[in-house]
């Protein structure tokens, strides 16, 4: 089956490194399968459904203020014409649109892997990212439109791009099937409310350090040990505020 993610942008040059590197490129190019579909990634570039002569898709915001909005007329038909009437869907229903925000749920590990098991695998519906710039959109898109708001940290960006790269890369390691070995996610900061333990290769000397002894002497459990209390103690110096909880 395809699972098509759909990306409404004014720049789909942003994603090119996304889409040509590493596992997460791997993954959205479908050459990857997750255990039940095939990524495909496609863009509408929201230009192509302006309606001014210079194909402008933003305009000055009502009350006054410093910035550009971008035009839920515009917005709407990117999505509705780019989007359901053109690839086949029987109503926006069968779309999950997400705009990415400063307003929105604050991204970590946790809503990344409720996102690639939740939404990214999400058996019918095939997800739509909105990537606002200027000052943002026009409300009345967002209202009837959207039906979830993700940011990426408490600070502003110039524009949703990034902030759809960073979800992608991120949630797509929790799809099911596509990380080869899934214990390599489970491994991963944060997923036991830690950071992870540190990591040595060869050479086994380098630069008058050598690789803890208790790695080299193949015993498990005492490794084991060795990474849990490493664990809490870079998370003790590196971020402390995780021991809170
Ligand atoms: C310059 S920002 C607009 C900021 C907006 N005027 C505000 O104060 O909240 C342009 C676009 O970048 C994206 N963006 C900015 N910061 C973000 C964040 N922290 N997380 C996710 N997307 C963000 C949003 O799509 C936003 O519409």
């Amino acid at each position: 089956m395809i699972k098509r993610i759909w990306i409404l942008t004014l720049f789909p040059e942003f994603f090119r490194p996304l889409l040509e590197c590493g596992i997460s490129g791997q993954a959205l190019r479908g050459e990857r399968n997750s255990d039940e579909f095939k990524f495909e990634v496609h863009f509408i570039n929201i230009r192509d459904y302006s309606t001014t002569k210079y194909r402008s898709v933003d305009d000055s915001p009502y009350g006054g203020g410093p910035g550009m909005v971008m035009r839920a007329d515009i917005l709407r038909d990117a999505l509705v014409k780019g989007v359901v009437e053109s690839h086949g869907y029987e109503s926006l229903e069968k779309l999950h649109v997400i705009y990415t925000s400063p307003r929105g749920v604050v991204w970590n590990n946790k809503v990344a892997r409720d996102f690639g098991t939740r939404v990214l695998s999400h058996p019918e519906k095939d997800v739509v990212f909105i990537c606002g710039r200027y000052e943002g959109i026009d409300e009345r898109f967002l209202e009837k439109y959207v039906d979830e708001f993700y940011s990426i940290g408490d600070f502003v960006l110039t524009g949703g791009e990034i902030a759809v790269m960073t979800m992608l890369d991120s949630a797509v390691r929790f799809v099911p099937g596509i990380l080869g070995n899934k214990l390599s996610s489970e491994a991963d900061s944060f997923e036991d409310g830690l950071i992870e333990h540190p990591q040595y290769t060869k050479p086994a000397e380098f630069e008058g350090m050598s690789v803890p002894e208790v790695l080299m002497n193949g015993h498990h459990k005492k490794i084991l040990e060795w990474q849990r209390s490493e664990k809490e103690r870079l998370t003790k110096i590196h971020r402390p505020d995780l021991l809170k909880d």
